[in-house]
């Protein structure tokens, strides 16, 4: 547990919002911060870490509900009181080049791993004023794919569409999203290394309430907070 000053604050769109902490310490795409949100509010609200490095990590949210809105309202040189890093991030291949999927909010944790990976990313929004960060991820990654459900920015469609084709090029897909994308990200990679972000409702953060359970093929029940959030495709339960 560690009180975190904000050191920036600013609003992304008018419902998405960027923090960065003072945070010294590493952190591995695919892990979360489990911040706390003030009086009243009992449980920490799970946000993966966007970027991290020079002694600080940043988060970047929807405004959905009470916690998020007080997060967006807090400003420099408030103090949070965060949990993490946490959570099994993606893991790196040994060697050839990995393909970033990000779906809606989706994309924010894998900026951090553009940072940490030799990679191309495919990310896809709802609409063209959903579109986020392509500023920063073009300088990190090779190819940049874009994608909207309805056409307004990029290529019109899911982001499946963007990745359809291209399996054989990459040593590991790494993606983050909504599940139905998942689900449907995992029918399109079939047999492809696919690895991905399960987001759950969490109580505890840490493997001590099972709130957050994940349903495995092998009949098994894991947690998203301590042996996820990220998981190999082909190990997840889509049914269950
Ligand atoms: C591992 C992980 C990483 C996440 N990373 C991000 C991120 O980078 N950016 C982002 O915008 N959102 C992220 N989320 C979702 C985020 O946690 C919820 O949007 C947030 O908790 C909503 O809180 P609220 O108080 O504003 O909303 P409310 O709806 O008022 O929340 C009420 C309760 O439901 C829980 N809850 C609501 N929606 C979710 C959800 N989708 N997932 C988990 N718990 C939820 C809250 O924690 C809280 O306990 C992540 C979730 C998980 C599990
Ligand atoms: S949130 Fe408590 S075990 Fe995962």
């Amino acid at each position: 547990m560690a009180d975190a000053t904000v050191v920036r604050s600013f609003a992304l769109t008018d419902k998405i919002h960027s923090l960065t902490l003072e945070l010294p310490g590493e952190a591995s795409p695919g892990q979360f911060l489990h911040v706390a949100c003030g009086d009243g509010l009992l449980l920490r609200r799970p946000i993966s870490i966007c970027d991290a490095g020079d002694g600080a990590m940043r988060i970047v949210f929807e405004v959905k509900g009470e916690g998020t809105r007080r997060l967006a309202a807090a400003k420099e040189g408030d103090v949070l009181d965060v949990l993490g890093p946490l959570g099994h991030g993606f893991e790196a291949p040994e060697k050839g080049r990995v393909l970033l999927v990000g779906g809606g909010l989706g994309a924010a944790p894998m900026l951090l791993a553009a940072k940490k990976f030799d990679c191309d990313a495919a990310l896809g929004f709802p609409t063209a004023e959903r579109v986020m960060l392509l500023d920063e991820f073009a300088p990190r990654v090779g190819r940049l794919d874009v994608a909207t459900d309805d056409g307004t920015y990029g290529k019109k469609g899911f982001v499946t569409g963007l990745v359809e084709g291209r399996l054989g090029d990459y040593a590991a897909i790494m993606a983050c999203g909504p599940e139905p994308m998942l689900r449907a990200l995992a029918k399109v990679c079939a047999g492809a290394p696919l690895q991905v972000s399960m987001e759950r409702r969490m109580g505890c953060g840490v493997g001590a309430c099972l709130v957050c359970a994940v349903k495995l093929t092998d009949g098994s029940v894991v947690r998203a907070c301590k042996d996820g959030p990220v998981f190999r495709a082909e190990e997840v339960d889509w049914n269950g």
